[in-house]
């Protein structure tokens, strides 16, 4: 393989396209090392500067699925659905979104990561939940989905286990920011995956991978026809992530806030968005996305999602009283400080900066490996537009201890930009791709 390559890093540094039995000869020899990382870095960097072609997308995702394992989903009655966000602050909106679409009869077996940079995971936040188990068999995961509607799972490694190869060297090779490879990486796992209808929520803003509206749709188009290709029902959302989008930054605290919406008890973004991409997913069955749309809202605070939800948590090990009375369950910061500046409008808050202040508390990893604290984070309690009158708490800061509370109360204000001008709101929703009607959401 090692001086063909040699042609194919020559092909695609000439501007060349390579076929897709070339790219599916060579996944498997890098992983068996006929092709070295430093070959391999130089294609991945050819191929950014000259662009992939949607044809080597494609085949570079089933090259990644092939890898590993595929979880085959045909067993469940009722449309398949998985959903998958870009990453984001404060963004539960898998624990909201799964029971909504379980409660509504689809079947989700949703396998989700951690916490990545500044951005926080499914799997940390549900750990945060005394007893919950997040590694299941596909025996297990298949069974629960059958019973419940919705299983929320580590994804594991053996699901394209390629693509974590690669995802590594991007990290150290500059090459983690073309649209083909985030697509290619994002869609392996969502094929792996194995649903038939895969709803992407692509996130814009300073707090996201892509700070901008452009890439981002390059990005969405991307995904959503390899997805297509692989005979997938696939469309994705493009959402603002420049304000974080729940107020809850943190593990626990995000559980809780999921709660809260699942409940009922709580508006603003984190439950625009839960029944926005809800909606999205259930349209790709079939139903009208404006209907879809009343159908989440209502499920919202009814006693068929609160079933669900139970189900799902006792399930997976957690407590059955999680839903009623979760601060009997979840764990709490002991130091609780808040945050205020100047009075004014905001006019710019930075979600990266928070998220990385966060993590600074402990709620996200500095290194592989590093354990999360569960219990700390920030509350946001403004967004951007409101008004701050003197005094009115901003943020509040839940923290282990003394210190680390001030480390975050010293950071906050290069966070969240306060002045004396009018400034509106950030709309939520920034298009979509693949869905028929998105005028009529958040
Ligand atoms: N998330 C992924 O899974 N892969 C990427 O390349 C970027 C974000």
């Amino acid at each position: 393989m090692t001086s063909s390559f040699v042609d194919l890093i020559a092909r695609k540094r000439d501007r060349g396209e390579l076929t897709p039995g070339e790219i599916r000869d060579l996944i498997p020899a890098y992983l068996a090392g006929e092709v070295d990382d430093a070959q391999m870095a130089a294609l991945l960097m050819a191929g950014l500067l000259n662009g992939f072609t949607d044809a080597e997308a494609g085949a570079l995702t089933q090259a990644l699925v092939d890898s590993g394992r595929s979880i085959d989903l045909s067993t469940l009655r009722g449309p398949t659905i998985d959903k998958h966000s870009t990453g984001g602050v404060g963004d539960a909106t898998t624990l909201i979104v799964g029971p909504l679409l379980a409660a509504a009869g689809c079947q989700v077996a949703k396998l989700s990561g951690r916490g990545l940079g500044h951005t926080g995971g499914t799997i940390d936040k549900l750990e945060s939940i005394p007893g919950l188990r997040v590694e299941l068999t596909t025996e297990q995961l298949l069974d629960q989905v059958a019973r419940v509607g919705v299983a929320v799972a580590s994804a594991g490694d053996d699901l394209a286990p390629a693509d974590k190869r690669l995802y590594a060297l991007r990290d150290v090779t500059a090459t983690v920011e073309d649209p083909a490879l985030i697509a290619s990486s994002v869609m392996s796992k969502k094929l792996a995956g194995g649903a038939a209808h895969i709803l992407l929520d692509v996130k814009v803003g300073a707090g996201a991978f892509m700070p901008d509206l452009q890439q981002a749709t390059a990005l969405a188009e991307r995904c959503v026809a390899i997805g297509t290709q692989h005979g997938r029902r696939t469309a994705a959302v493009l959402t603002q992530m420049d304000d974080p989008l729940a107020d809850a930054i943190g593990n626990a605290l995000e559980v809780a806030e999921a709660i809260e919406v699942l409940a009922g008890r709580r508006d603003g973004p984190l439950r625009d968005l839960s029944v926005e991409v809800a909606a999205s997913a259930l349209a790709l069955t079939g139903q009208d996305l404006a209907d879809s749309r009343v159908m989440m809202s209502q499920l919202l605070g009814s006693i068929r999602l609160e079933g669900v939800f139970r189900d799902l948590i006792v399930a997976q090990g957690g407590p059955s009283g999680l839903f009623d009375d979760h601060w009997q369950y979840l764990p709490r910061a002991p130091v609780v400080q808040d945050w205020s500046s100047e009075p004014g409008v905001v006019q710019r808050i930075d979600a990266r900066r928070l998220g990385e202040i966060a993590r600074r508390l402990g709620a996200g990893r500095q290194r592989l490996g590093d354990q999360i604290d569960p219990a700390v984070g920030l509350e946001v309690l403004v967004r951007t537009g409101d008004r701050v009158e003197p005094g009115a708490p901003m943020v509040r800061v839940h923290a282990r201890t003394e210190g680390a509370a001030a480390d975050a109360l010293a950071h906050l204000p290069s966070a969240i930009e306060v002045a004396d001008r009018a400034r509106g709101p950030l709309p939520l929703l920034l298009g979509s791709v693949g869905l028929s009607d998105a005028a009529g959401g958040v």
